[in-house]
């Protein structure tokens, strides 16, 4: 498999980061695509947004948002370790990248001294929850404000 690594992002990456698209049918699981997660980190700065676009090896084919040690404030903010948007190109799915990605990124909160990692997703068809049980995710028995169904996976 490709190299996986989580990059920052600036003016020299920032026009392919932005053409890094889902599937269309699949925009109400990330809420839109990395314009809108970049939307959100500016709009919700108390959620504290931490986040990086994924390459494989010199190529650009997703991006990662998570919640960064943050005072929980249910049921609109969770935290303190909350991984906020997944996503992956739709032409560069199903080869690892995300499970790749997730595993990167509970490494580097358990190193930051998290307990546990939470995420939330929307339910339908297609949505992620397959993906999430098979890293280790458990729902939590709570939803988000929206509904979204709340998992953790212990560290
Ligand atoms: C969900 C997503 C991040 C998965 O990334 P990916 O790189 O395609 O997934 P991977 O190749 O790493 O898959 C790992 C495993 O999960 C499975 N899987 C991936 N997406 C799945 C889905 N939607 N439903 C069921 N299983 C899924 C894969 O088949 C693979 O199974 P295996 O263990 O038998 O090999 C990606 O498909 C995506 O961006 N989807 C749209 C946006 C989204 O839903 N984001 C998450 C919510 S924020």
């Amino acid at each position: 498999m490709a190299q996986i690594e989580l990059r920052e992002i600036d003016e020299t990456n920032l026009d392919a980061v932005l053409s890094i698209a889902v599937r269309t049918d699949q925009e109400v699981f990330v809420g839109g695509g990395v314009a809108d997660a970049l939307a959100d980190a500016d709009a919700y700065p108390e959620a504290n947004p931490w986040y990086r676009a994924i390459y494989a090896d010199a190529t650009p084919v997703g991006f990662v948002m998570i919640s960064w040690d943050v005072v929980p404030q249910p049921p609109a903010i969770i935290g303190p370790w909350y991984l906020w948007k997944l996503i992956i190109d739709a032409e560069h799915q199903q080869r690892g990248y995300g499970r790749a990605t997730v595993r990167m990124v509970i490494e580097l909160v358990r190193r930051e001294g998290a307990s546990e990692l939470l995420t939330s997703y929307v339910e339908g068809r297609g949505d992620p929850g397959p993906f999430y049980a098979r890293l280790g995710f458990k729902p939590t028995g709570e939803r988000d404000e929206n509904g979204e169904i709340i998992l953790a996976h212990q560290l």
